[in-house]
């Protein structure tokens, strides 16, 4: 007989992530992902036709040279001082490797984006949560977390909060390890905090195409940080991490901005449409700066059954069932303004 497979203790003792559900109806409104309603440039589609051939048999360019190129004359930083990732989620688990062993404390405000748990948990390393006050300002106390790397999500997830880039200065002067601020939602908000990399060596700026440039089905995301911080990374990211598809299509979007900010004021048009009403009907909703909204249901009414209602009627939103601090609350992704009218029709009929 074989002998039975010994996992390491921190991997048979952890849970996988959960990502959120991908239903293969296309008739179902799908709400729940932070996906972009409306499609990626033309120019996009256009070039990604044109690449599929002969082509392929070939690695792609390891270093992404073209995407690279590309930020650096959009962000006005060299070259050196970019990473390109099979999407932003990459680039994290690749921070928390360089960064983070065992036992090493990494410390994020809590509830957030919970990759981040998983990925301390891999490491064997120690998690240190602040807890987010009802406000969802970030606490005082995260940079005083004794931690070699700290998480902040801006704007924040679940919450669609935003932290000013002046306090995220403060926190990078305070923290004595790594900071990373996690910007997958930044296009959608007034902030942006990527100037920090020029003053702090300890700041790492994550950013991705899925969500304001439609492509995340594609896997691409990036990092701005000093150019030591870049080559250490460098050494853990997978060679050929981002296929040659994924490269000609960042390089498209990145040619084409006016598309992707052209959809993020519709979006941000319509989320402001979506937050007066759901307030309306009696939803606490926090200020948003993200592509969703959290609303906390009105409170004679249980968000685990209008969750499980609308699914019924084809629209899917984000329940977390499992954190105690959001079980009166739904997450709901900005879609077209068609998608945004029907999820109100049925949110009136289910109050
Ligand atoms: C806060 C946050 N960071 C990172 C990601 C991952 O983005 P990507 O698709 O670039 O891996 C997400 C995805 O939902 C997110 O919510």
């Amino acid at each position: 007989m074989s002998p039975t497979p010994q996992f390491l203790p921190h991997i048979a003792s952890m849970t996988g992530y959960l990502p959120g559900e991908q239903p293969r109806d296309s008739n179902t409104i799908k709400l729940n992902t932070n996906e972009n309603p409306y499609p990626a440039s033309p120019l996009v589609m256009g070039r990604l036709r044109a690449a599929i051939g002969e082509g392929l048999r070939r690695y792609p360019d390891a270093a992404a040279t073209g995407i690279r190129q590309r930020l650096s004359a959009l962000f006005n930083l060299p070259i050196e001082q970019f990473l390109v990732g099979n999407g932003s989620d990459e680039l994290l688990n690749v921070a928390v490797r360089c960064f983070a062993g065992a036992g090493d404390r990494v410390a994020f405000a809590c509830p957030s984006y919970p990759y981040y748990q998983k990925l301390i948990d891999l490491q064997a390393a120690q998690t240190i949560t602040v807890e987010f006050g009802d406000d969802y300002q970030l606490p005082e106390s995260l940079a005083k977390a004794d931690a070699v790397l700290t998480f902040v999500a801006n704007p924040n997830s679940p919450s669609g909060t935003a932290t000013s880039s002046a306090k995220l200065d403060d926190i990078a002067s305070q923290v004595g390890g790594i900071l990373v601020v996690d910007e997958a939602y930044v296009d959608f908000s007034g902030t942006g905090a990527l100037d920090l990399v020029r003053r702090h060596d300890n700041v790492i700026i994550m950013r991705t195409l899925s969500k304001s440039f439609s492509l995340a089905g594609m896997r691409i995301g990036f990092c701005a940080a000093s150019a030591g911080v870049i080559a250490g990374m460098w050494k853990v990211k997978e060679h050929y991490n981002l296929n040659s598809l994924s490269q000609i299509a960042a390089e498209a979007a990145l040619d084409d901005i006016g598309w992707m900010q052209t959809n993020a004021k519709r979006i941000i048009s319509t989320r402001g449409r979506l937050v007066t009403s759901l307030r309306q009907l009696g939803f606490h909703i926090w200020d948003s700066e993200a592509n969703f909204v959290l609303a906390r249901a009105p409170s004679d009414n249980d968000a685990g059954r209008l969750y499980a209602k609308l699914k019924e009627r084809g629209i899917l939103v984000r329940y977390f069932p499992d954190d105690p601090r959001l079980t009166d609350c739904l997450r709901i992704t900005i879609g077209t303004d068609n998608e945004i009218d029907r999820l109100l029709e049925e949110l009136k009929r289910l109050l």
